[in-house]
């Protein structure tokens, strides 16, 4: 019977590396490797966490949260770089457990990274469809971007809308007011008012993004890393303007008190007001900084990986973390935290220029475009990611070798694209956006827990292994990582936690009746190495 828990060689691995004959191909350099990593974190997570963040938790110190989440995913960062400096093969994360923990756990972070790749590329074109019909001024009919488990009420008519109480009377826009379904229910017993209801069919504009990115993807790596290139550029320009300008209108008057102080109205929990905030505020925007990791799934594509993945890991993980926090100082500065909590919560960045930066709605403009650009660089590096992990486990047989079937021109692995779309392209379609952003980060932060293990496990049973770069500290930064990791998946939703026990189910079913059958790595292989 075969062992669960056998390894696959390093030196074997570092052979396989060296070689790469008619593998994928080596065209990224250091700067390559940071716009990736930027690529993948810059999203979602800083245009729209950030103010959720102020408004929920943490207030103006929704700066000192970034600094929190940043500390620990610089944890993480560290042991990612030792492992992709010393290991540099596609995979990552899982590789790198394949190495040291044994073919199960490897096969739990491949199973975990999917979530965080495949559910966060799905999660992050569900809001890019949001942002298009946004900037389109709603062109796109409801039916044709919403899942079929959304629905929104229309109340639409003057004569109708005269009828309703004032605070709902308030948010009509074109002669249309949106209902909740509580509000709804309320005010069709009292007024007998005639709502339409519609539902959704699929999200079209999520699957075209995930279509253009797809085909992207085969085309090869150098062409995706250029498009990504100057989506980045763009994201973080528009974020240097945003503080640039913003920085002019900060009231300091916002910023006093710094952090939200006791007894104010819904902040009685402790992770909701003072210190206990910027902890809440923390959790809230670690999603912002996913995606640093994904770098080291392109170790295999890199062309000189020894030296060039920790820059790319700790570069943009560096980079990215004083954008955050200087761009959360002026969001906050401009507006009024509370503002976050109410009207400024949607589309908070252009809330923000269009009430308080008067004579700047162009930025309010640009900014939706720089997040439209954000989020398919997001998705870009996200699908990636998926389709090099999926490409190592199917080279290992642990999933069918159709996932490592290579394109004979591109030499791109364009058969796992392909599966990929119609994959994370069916979530997209389907599912509603708010299901998968707590298991992306479940996902992760589970990569990023047995990652640092895999760092203590490495340094005794591998000493002598060369490094061209070494997490300093060892084993105290690894343990903090993990520390850090682990609270922060206890502090999930619950419900969060129920789904992802039920996909870690499946993903055992399905390593026990086929992975573990066709897994290609020898009993005598981890022999030699033991
Ligand atoms: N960090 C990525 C984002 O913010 C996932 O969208």
């Amino acid at each position: 019977m075969s062992n669960i828990f056998k390894k696959k060689s390093i030196p074997l691995l570092l052979k396989e590396a060296a070689t790469n004959e008619g593998g994928l191909k080596k065209t990224l350099g250091a700067w390559s490797l940071i716009a990736l990593g930027i690529g993948a974190i810059i999203g979602a997570g800083l245009f729209v966490r950030t103010a959720a963040a102020a408004g929920e938790a943490a207030g103006s110190g929704v700066t000192l949260s970034f600094a929190l989440a940043a500390v620990g995913c610089a944890f993480a960062g560290l042991c990612y770089a030792e492992f992709a400096s010393t290991i540099p093969i596609a995979g990552s994360a899982y590789t790198y457990s394949y190495a040291t923990l044994g073919e199960i756990v490897a096969w739990i972070i491949g199973w975990a990274l999917l979530m965080e790749y495949a559910l966060g590329a799905a999660t992050v074109s569900i809001a890019w469809s949001e942002y298009l019909n946004n900037l389109l001024g709603g062109a796109i009919p409801y039916e044709w971007c919403h899942s079929p488990f959304e629905h929104v009420n229309k109340l639409a008519g003057t004569e109708y809308i005269a009828q309703l109480p004032q605070e709902l009377m308030a948010m009509a826009k074109n002669g249309v007011v949106i209902l909740s379904d509580s509000e709804l229910g309320r005010l069709s017993a009292e007024l007998k008012i005639q709502v339409q209801t519609t539902s959704g069919y699929l999200n079209a504009p999520a699957l075209g993004i995930l279509l253009m990115v797809t085909l992207l993807l085969i085309k090869g790596t150098q062409e995706s890393a250029f498009i990504n290139g100057l989506m980045v550029f763009l994201k973080v320009a528009i974020v240097l303007i945003f503080i640039a300008i913003g920085w002019q209108f900060i009231n300091p008057d916002n910023h006093t008190p710094y952090l939200i102080p006791e007894g104010v109205e819904n902040h009685e929990g402790v992770f909701r007001h003072g210190w206990g905030g910027v902890v809440g505020g923390a959790a809230i925007v670690f999603f912002a900084f996913i995606g640093f990791d994904a770098v080291s799934t392109a170790a295999q594509e890199a062309k000189n990986p020894k030296r060039d993945m920790p820059i790319g890991i700790l570069g943009s993980l560096v980079i990215c973390t004083v954008l955050y926090i200087l761009f959360a100082h002026v969001l906050t500065g401009v507006a009024p935290w509370q503002e976050y909590e109410k009207a400024g919560k949607e589309a908070s960045v252009a809330y923000a220029v269009n009430t308080y930066m008067h004579g700047y709605g162009w930025l309010a403009t640009g900014i939706t475009i720089a997040i439209l650009a954000g989020f398919s660089s997001v998705i870009l590096v996200m699908l990636m990611g998926q389709s090099r992990v999926f490409y190592s486990m199917s080279k290992d047989g642990l999933i069918p070798g159709v996932f490592s079937d290579l394109h004979p021109k591109f030499r791109t692995p364009y058969k796992s694209n392909m599966i990929l779309f119609i994959l994370v392209g069916a979530f997209a379609a389907f599912v509603p956006g708010s299901v998968a952003g707590d298991l992306t980060s479940f996902g992760t932060l589970l990569a990023f827990v047995i990652v640092c293990a895999g760092i203590i496990v490495m340094r005794k049973k591998f000493p002598d292994l060369e490094r061209p770069f070494k997490t300093p500290w060892v084993p105290v930064i690894p343990i903090l990582g993990m520390g850090v990791c682990m609270f922060m998946i206890i502090a999930l939703d619950i419900s969060t936690l129920e789904v992802a026990g039920l996909w870690m189910i499946v993903g055992f079913l399905i390593y026990f009746f086929y992975g573990k059958r066709n897994s290609k790595i020898s009993e005598q292989q981890e022999s030699a190495e033991e």
